[in-house]
């Protein structure tokens, strides 16, 4: 495992393990299998609902609370409770502390919000606070009119949709990248089967998942699949035993289609459709 600095100093796992749409027995086993294959990094997020399971999952694997990196995230429709709602992930999660707390979606009183986790930090209730889904300019002002700069934002990133642009703001402001949907959802068959990809997954032995996260890895940019799947939960975290050239990373940038899957703040459906969530 390799591992980033973030802003006040704390070591993060560079890859984690993402449990989205994952619930039930199937996220406990999955958490456990994920965390004996090695991950240290957990991500899930009141939105979820599995906090409970995902807890479940770390106490079964057996490894020490303090040799794991919890991250969980505040839904927007809590932001008005958002220490009520920490202290419960809190319990759900069955731990006295957690390493990460992210605003979900920059929706609604995130200011607020923002300003009761900065208090759970100084609390020492969490070790680092930062948001998702965050566009650059919303991202900018949180900093300027704020106490504590975001140690993380994370947002939709993967070879389709790369972020290329934030990611410069995000290390203007010292603020690491995390990318969700690194594998594009498993839905874009076009990524796992596009050229460019298979042939460096041929060239180095590995496949075309382990490429694409390789290369989020290796610009420092930290990665979360998700997968339920044994042999797919180990093959995700087997990436660092090669490292892709500046040449090959330069022709994998050129694929970037500067498109987000999962939707904006900016469009005004996605807005609608978060509001039944
Ligand atoms: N902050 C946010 O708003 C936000 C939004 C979305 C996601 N997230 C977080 O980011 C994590 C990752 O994103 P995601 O789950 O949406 O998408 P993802 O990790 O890009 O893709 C997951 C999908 O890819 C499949 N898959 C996994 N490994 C594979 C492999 N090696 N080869 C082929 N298919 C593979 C999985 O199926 P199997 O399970 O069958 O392997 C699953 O259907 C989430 O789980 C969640 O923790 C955050």
């Amino acid at each position: 495992m390799e591992f980033i600095t973030l802003n006040n100093g704390i070591e993060m796992p560079i890859l984690g393990y993402g449990t989205f749409l994952s619930n039930g027995d199937e996220c406990e086993q999955s958490v456990c299998k994920a965390i004996q294959a090695g991950y240290r990094l957990i991500d899930t997020a009141e939105a979820y609902g599995n906090e409970v399971q995902v807890g479940k999952g770390i106490r079964l694997s057996g490894i020490d609370r303090k040799e794991l990196f919890i991250v969980t995230k505040v839904n927007f429709k809590s932001y008005e409770n958002t220490r009520e709602t920490v202290l419960n992930s809190l319990k759900n999660l069955n731990t006295d502390y957690l390493d990460l707390v992210l605003l979900h979606w920059p929706f609604g009183n995130y200011y607020q919000a923002w300003r009761e986790l900065e208090q759970l930090y100084k609390e020492k209730k969490i070790r680092a606070i930062g948001v998702s889904n965050f566009d650059p300019d919303r991202l900018v002002d949180l900093i300027h009119f704020n106490e504590v700069v975001p140690a993380i934002n994370q947002i939709e990133t993967n070879v389709f949709c790369q972020r290329q642009a934030e990611h410069e703001w995000l290390e203007k402001y010292h603020v690491k990248h995390m990318a969700y949907a690194p594998l594009g959802q498993g839905q874009q068959n076009e990524m796992f089967s596009n050229a460019v990809i298979v042939e460096l997954a041929e060239k180095y032995q590995k496949t075309p998942a382990q490429i694409m996260l390789r290369f989020l890895t290796q610009q420092d940019i930290i990665a979360i699949p998700k997968s339920t799947n044994g042999l797919r939960i180990q093959e995700n975290i087997d990436v660092f035993d090669f490292t892709l050239s500046n040449e090959e990373q330069n022709v994998l940038r050129g694929l970037d289609q500067k498109k987000a899957m999962i939707g904006t703040p900016e469009n005004p459906d996605f807005v609608e459709s978060a509001m039944k969530w």
